[in-house]
Order: C-alpha cells, then structure tokens, then sequence
C-alpha cells in the first residue's frame, strides 16, 4: 500500500507501476460509464482522486458505496498537471473493505461547530478538524523541540498533588472516600485520615512549584502536561482540562524571561509555517482570513512590551466602550487584553508588573511596595495566553507572603527549602497550549482544539 501522502510528495509518477491504497470514499460521482472517487487515507489533508471505468465487474456495486465506506484501490497513477488536481488514480480494481451506513452524518454538506461537538468521535474526519489536529500535534513536538534545542530538561511534575499553586481554589478534589457516608471525627469533620493519602489531594491546577525544583537543579527545565481547573466559566477561552507548558529558568529574571516565551512562540509559528503549508492554507481560506497574516506577523516583527501601570493609561485613554470600567488595581478582563493587542499594538504584547494583590503568592515583589515582577503575553483574537514572574527568591519574603495569603505554611515547607539552600534568582512562565493552538489555527472556541473536551457540564466521550 501506498500512502497519499507520499502521491503528493513525489513530482512525477510512474504509469506503469500499479499501487494500491486503502482509504475511505469521500465523495462519490458516479454516471453509467464512469465514476470519480474521491478517497482519503488521513497521511494528508488532501484526497486522492480514482478513477473507476464501468468495465470493473463489480460496477454497480461502486456506484452505490455509502460516503466514508472503507475501499481498496489497485491502479495505475497518472499525472493531470493541466486539471485541479496533479494526478488521479485509474482504478484496476475496487473492493469495498468495510461497509459504511448510508445515514452517515458527515456528508458533503457543511455542518455547524456546535453539532460537531456532539459528535466529537466522528469530526477528526473532517478536513477543519482534521486540519487543526495535526496542527495540534505538530505545534507539540516543535515546542518539545524547541525546548530540547536549547538545553531544556522535560519533567513530569505529578498530577495528583497536595498544593494549590495558583492559590485560586479551583482544584478536583481526588478521595477514595465514600461521599454518601463520609468518616468524620470527634469534631465533626471530615477525617482525612481514612482518605487514600491520608490528606487531601487534587488534580494539578500547574506543574509550577514542582518545576522549580528541578529548575533549581538542572538551571532550565520545561513541563508539557495536563492542568485541571473547577472554575465555572463558560467562556470561549477556558476548559476544565487543558495542557500547559511550563519552562522554568534558574539566575533567568524578568527580561530573560520574556526573551524565552518571545522565542519559543516565534519558533512554534515558524514550524508549523514550514511543516503545515496545507493546514493552514486550509484554514485560512475557511475559517480565519487573517491567519496568514497573523502568523507572518508573529514570526517576523518584535513583541511589544509595557507596564500594567502604563497599560491602564492606555485603557483609560482608549476610544471604546468597555463594559468592565478601568482603573489601577483592576484585573484586566478579556475586552482590555484584546484591545491592547489588537487596537494598540497590533500584535502580541507582554504587560509587566501586575499589582501585587492580583497575582499568585510566588512572584517577586518589587521595589515599589505596590506590584510584583509579573508578565502576561496578550494576544490578538485571545487575550491572555501565557502567564508568568519572576519567583519570589527570598527566604524570608516568601514566608510572610504565604502567611498574608493564608496559606498553610506547612504545606510549603519544602518550596520555602528550595530559598533556604542557595537563594537563587529565577523565572518562569506557562503556555495555554489550547489558546496557543487557537491562535495558530483561527478557531475561536477552546472546545474546537481539543479532540475530547472537558468543560462545566461535559465530559462526554
Ligand atoms: O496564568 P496561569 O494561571 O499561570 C500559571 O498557572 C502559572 N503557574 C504559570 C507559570 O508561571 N509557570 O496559567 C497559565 C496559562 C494562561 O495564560 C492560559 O493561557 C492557560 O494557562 N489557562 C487556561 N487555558 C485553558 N483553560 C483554562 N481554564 C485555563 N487557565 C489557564
Ligand atoms: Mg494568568
């Protein structure tokens, strides 16, 4: 068997060689004396054309294959270069493989994402999804790549964990205790201590704090891993389950900081440019018009940078209308991220030092009492999509941040260990490995560049 891939690949084919391919019938023409199958094998978004003669014996019964019926070709490549396609495939014979349904619901016709969803085990068969999963699969290993090139070392940091790193309490608990008939103690409460681990135990909101161990010890490490969080938002941009990425950098500050997120999105948009010419001609042409664009700008031009304290000047200065009013202290809300990304810079834009009641315990206060070394990488179509600090290095500092963000100081004993033998400047940031396919793909729900997606309410399939 060959693969269409390899049909696409070579420039000239041998007509007297006979190939055959499996695949599923796409679309299907058929009139007395001939008919064009077009089939796809899943090597490439593209289907190869055959060409089947009524002289075949079993004719009739290819005039009436089912669309994505499994078929076997043997046949003859010959070469079009004046027709749409480069080439088509003269069948020497046909064979029906596996029968499909006629109701298949994938037919020519296009059908609305939302539908899609609920059948989500059937639209990777079709050429957006198709498109956006291989693109899914190739921005994986270029970021692996990318990482590797650079002397990274990949961790895999624990799924269930004991700790809280975002500080957000939006953790999946994790218990082998019975919820109908829960042990408690003389006080009344819950007794973890007939719980699994004998405490309790979550789902991984970020394989952060985890990370900076081995930071500490192998100067530059990465995580690429699933992150879970129970927060109920029903927006276009958050999943219950997702993967980030998570580069973490001994004696890095800030700056080298932003110099690595700059560089690996640059080098991630460069791979799939040179590696996935078709997928995303595809969706550029059906889905996002701009996409193209969007990625020539994103490899070619700098980032943009500014301060949250400048970047408020900007919001309160802007012509639009927002409906989340701005001021100091404020979180920036999607409408503010997308203005300044897409309105002001036109690109993507790191906002730096972020007040310090707005960020996680573990970021770097700074000099002026009021922020923290924080960075969050806006981007057009988005908003956020990484977020990052440089870490909060000084034994003494950090203890009293855990102590004013009521956290139980027990549980960061050995993260506080981590300052105690060799204070260490570093830094890190996490990727939203959806948000960035959303925005090397153009698709503009999170739950269109997930094959199985988990959100409030669904953990279908
Ligand atoms: O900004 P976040 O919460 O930062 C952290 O978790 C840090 N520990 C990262 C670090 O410094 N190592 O999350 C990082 C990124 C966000 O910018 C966003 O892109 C994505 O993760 N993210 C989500 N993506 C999808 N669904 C959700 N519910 C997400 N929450 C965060
Ligand atoms: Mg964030």
């Amino acid at each position: 068997n060959v693969s269409v891939k390899s049909l696409y690949q070579s420039q000239t084919h041998d007509q007297e060689v006979e190939i055959s391919l499996t695949g599923w019938l796409k679309t299907l023409r058929s009139s007395k004396k001939i008919s064009f199958l077009e089939l796809n094998d899943g090597s490439f978004l593209k289907n190869v054309q055959v060409i089947a003669l009524k002289n075949l014996e079993n004719y009739d019964e290819i005039t009436k294959m089912p669309i994505n019926t499994t078929v076997k070709v043997t046949g003859h490549v010959v070469d079009t270069p004046d027709a749409k396609q480069p080439f088509e495939v003269k069948a020497t014979s046909v064979t029906v493989e596996g029968q499909s349904d006629s109701d298949y619901p994938l037919q020519k016709k296009s059908h609305s994402f939302e539908y899609l969803r609920s059948i989500a085990h059937l639209r990777p068969r079709t050429n957006t999804f198709y498109s956006v999963f291989k693109i899914r699969s190739l921005a994986s290993f270029a970021i692996h790549q990318f990482f590797q090139e650079h002397n990274f070392v990949y961790v895999n940091t624990p799924i269930i964990t004991s700790s809280d790193t975002e500080g957000a309490g939006e953790m999946f608990r994790v218990t082998t205790l019975d919820m109908n008939n829960l042990p408690k103690n003389d006080q009344g409460k819950v007794d973890d201590s007939e719980d699994f681990f004998k405490k309790p135990a979550s789902l991984t909101v970020s394989g952060q704090l985890n990370g900076e161990a081995f930071a500490l010890a192998f100067q530059n490490i990465y995580t690429f891993g699933p992150a879970f969080r129970a927060e109920n938002s029903h927006t276009a941009r958050h999943a219950s389950e997702f993967w980030m990425v998570e580069p973490e950098m001994a004696f890095a500050d800030l700056d080298a900081n932003i110099e690595v997120a700059e560089a690996m999105l640059k080098y991630v948009v460069n791979y799939l440019l040179d590696h996935a010419k078709e997928e995303l001609e595809f969706l550029n042409e059906n889905i996002d018009e701009t996409l193209l664009e969007r990625l020539k700008t994103t490899s070619e031009e700098p980032f943009a940078r500014v301060t949250y304290t400048a970047a408020i000047d900007l919001l309160q200065q802007a012509d639009a209308d927002f409906k989340y009013p701005v001021s100091w202290g404020i979180d920036l809300q999607t409408e503010h991220e997308r203005y300044l990304s897409e309105k002001v810079f036109n690109r993507p834009v790191f906002v730096t030092d972020y007040p310090k009641d707005l960020k996680a315990f573990y970021m770097r206060a700074n000099e002026d009492g009021k922020t923290v070394a924080a960075v969050d990488m806006l981007v057009p179509g988005i908003g956020e999509l990484i977020g990052g600090s440089q870490r909060e290095e000084r034994y003494d500092v950090l203890e009293e941040k855990i102590k004013d963000f009521g956290l139980d100081s027990t549980e960061y004993e050995w993260y506080l260990e981590l300052r105690k033998y060799g204070e260490t400047m570093h830094s890190g940031f996490g990727v939203g490995f959806e948000r960035l396919l959303m925005y090397v793909t153009g698709m503009e729900n999170i739950r269109d560049v997930i094959p199985f997606p988990r959100t409030p309410g669904n953990a279908e399939f």
